[in-house]
């Protein structure tokens, strides 16, 4: 939510900055903007709308290519996305420029305060009392680190900041609160960001900063101290993933690119899990087996997609370990005073490890004592930081809003997760995680092969392009699958969708079948008879009512042929495993119907990723 690029170098500013913004586009696209330090004068350009306005604008109205330079790509929070609530802010006397991601709950004060001072703001936004803030302390001589930290200590709410000082020395400054910044190392230059993304293609060496943390870069140093000016620690990181990850490679979309990515990206997460006995082990536990033994609640919070990733979860640790997991929305956790205490496991799951909601609810339950695991794609965000254990799904980055292999992979980190439980507890034999294990590796190969047989899926989204309703239904794990189906059409393709468990339908919900209306139903493998035979029922109890099916099984499942006007074939797989083949298909025709109905599939209206605010 909101990208953030800040550059000290010998390369144009401009250029670096502008090309960071694109890469960080995807975390917020109602306006861009970017200011550069030539001379000892501010420039800036902003615009509302996709980076391509701001690079229109900077084409009719040309910037120095100075190597100092700061830009944003936003997502409005306060005040609606128009060209002067865009970032940068400048400050009274045209010398501070800032961009800003989170929200400052104090803004109103500080305006008032502002305003005292004869100092009028522009902008709706709660931006640029910070700027006003930097400029009034600047102007009396104060260096812009400095000013930061004073600023910093007066300002409630969550926060990336990073300003220039046209006057100042050849320094760009940032801090964090709450919100994301990493600095991008490099020789004789330095980057701040948002996410490696956007410097990723001029250095891998990163630094991770901590909560209320002030960085000053210059072309040669990095310094980070607390808002109080005392050094503070740091941890260096090198980036595994290079450019090729972060870009489109060939494919329309980057959604697109990262639905093929899902065997490399399961397999990935799968690696080097063992130790030399054999003997599962996480990323970083900072829980003792012996805690691990005595916690006897699991609550998985998490939003969105990553939320559904907690629904399967909850079916695979629940029968592997026999510990009572309960899944909640992240956004509703702390508000309904949850019973969690030191024998409760809190399961964040989170692909960018920033989301704001996950993030309260995880700071809440440690308040409360629980020990809290972390299920995140991001190195060095700050959920797994603040978690005292974490599994990374090795996914790479996940650049299109919507999740894919971020989902599959939490699935799997999940399936790690219960299976280690089950070690640890001693409520599965070795030989059977073993066996688990093995067809666990198994699962790149099967995702492939539903990769491979795409045709009818895409030729489906060309057939289903003008319907304005579809429903998915799925019982047992297949139910979470039909919501991420339902989810990843109403975001792409904007058309109602709704995912229903399977049996419930009849409670209410099969009222709206009518003649023709396209449902699709996850039929579970035929492992398990009365799972498959009861959804077979339901499959039977909607075609009967005129839907159109289409039916997702496995390819050799006649029972299911009667009933369907579609068959989408999955592969054999065990029925705790199916959504990681299941999905696919549904990803893929969210991905292909948004694409024929003309939308930017990559970046849907009002979304953004990383939902850094409540
Ligand atoms: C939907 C989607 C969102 C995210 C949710 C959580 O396609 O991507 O629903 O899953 O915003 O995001 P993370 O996993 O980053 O916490």
């Amino acid at each position: 939510m909101c990208g953030i690029v800040g550059y000290v170098g010998p390369r144009s500013a401009l250029g670096v900055v502008v090309e960071g913004l694109r890469r960080l586009e995807y975390r917020g696209y109602d306006s861009a903007g970017v200011a550069v330090v030539s001379d000892g004068e501010l420039h800036a350009r902003k615009k509302a709308g996709k980076i391509a306005n701001l690079d229109a604008e900077l084409a009719a109205h040309p910037l120095p290519a100075d190597g100092l330079g700061l830009g944003h790509t936003r997502w409005a929070t306060h005040g609606g996305p128009t060209d002067t609530n865009a970032h940068p802010h400048v400050s009274y006397d045209g010398r501070v420029a800032v961009v800003h991601n989170g929200i400052i709950e104090n803004f109103a004060a500080l305006r008032t305060e502002l305003g005292e001072d004869g100092i009028t703001c522009v902008s709706e936004t709660d931006t640029e009392v910070v700027a006003h803030l930097l400029a009034q302390q600047v102007a009396a001589g104060v260096d812009l680190a400095d000013a930061m930290r004073l600023v910093c200590r007066r300002l409630q709410g969550a926060f990336t900041l990073v300003a220039v000082d046209a006057q100042g020395p050849r320094q760009v400054v940032a801090a964090r609160r709450n919100s994301p910044l990493v600095v991008g190392v490099g020789e004789g230059e330095n980057f701040l960001a948002s996410d490696v993304a956007a410097f990723i293609e001029h250095t891998r060496d990163a630094i991770e900063l901590g909560q209320d943390q002030v960085v000053v870069i210059t072309d040669s140093d990095v310094t980070v101290t607390d808002f109080d000016g005392a050094p503070a620690p740091v941890r260096p990181f090198h980036v595994d993933w290079d450019l090729s990850a972060a870009e489109k490679g060939g494919f329309d979309w980057f959604m697109r690119k990262e639905i093929y990515e899902q065997p490399k990206a399961v397999a990935d997460t799968l690696l080097g899990r063992h130790d030399e006995n054999g003997r599962l082990t996480l990323d970083e536990v900072r829980i003792s087996e012996e805690e691990l033994r005595r916690i006897d609640k699991i609550i998985i919070i998490a939003c969105g997609t990553a939320s559904y990733a907690g629904l399967v979860a909850k079916y695979a640790i629940e029968h592997w370990t026999r510990i009572p997991c309960e899944v909640e929305l992240a956004s509703e956790f702390r508000y309904r005073d949850p019973i969690v205490g030191p024998t409760t496991l809190v399961v964040a799951i989170s692909q960018s490890g920033e989301t704001a909601d996950t993030l309260m609810a995880i700071r809440h339950a440690r308040e409360q004592h629980a020990r809290v695991l972390a299920v995140c794609n991001t190195n060095g965000a700050t959920i797994p930081r603040e978690s005292d254990a974490v599994i990374y799904t090795h996914a790479g980055p996940e650049i299109s809003v919507a999740s894919t292999k971020g989902f599959t992979t939490q699935i799997v980190a999940c399936y790690l997760l219960g299976l280690y439980l089950a070690q640890v507890r001693g409520t599965k034999f070795g030989d059977e995680i073993a066996a688990l294990m093995g067809e666990l590796a198994t699962m790149p190969d099967a995702i492939a092969r539903v990769l491979e047989g795409m045709d009818p899926v895409l030729k489906l989204a060309a057939d289903f392009a003008e319907e304005r309703v579809v429903l998915f239904l799925g019982r047992h794990v297949g139910y979470p699958v039909a919501l991420e189906g339902a989810l990843k059409l109403k975001e792409l393709a904007y058309i109602h969708a709704e995912g229903f468990a399977a049996g419930e339908l009849k409670h209410g919900p099969i009222a709206l079948i009518e003649d023709g209306l396209p449902v699709f139903v996850v039929i579970p493998p035929r492992g398990r008879d009365m799972l498959h035979d009861k959804v077979l029922s339901n499959l039977q109890e909607v075609r009967a009512r005129g839907a159109r099916t289409v039916v997702l099984a496995e390819a050799d499942d006649h029972e299911v042929l009667p009933y369907a006007d579609v068959l989408v074939p999955l592969p054999q797989v065990s029925t705790l495993l199916q959504p990681l083949v299941a999905t696919v298909p549904l990803q893929m025709f969210a991905c292909e119907l948004a694409t024929l109905k003309g939308h930017d599939v990559d970046q849907p209206r009002n979304l953004a990723k990383s939902v850094t605010v409540e």
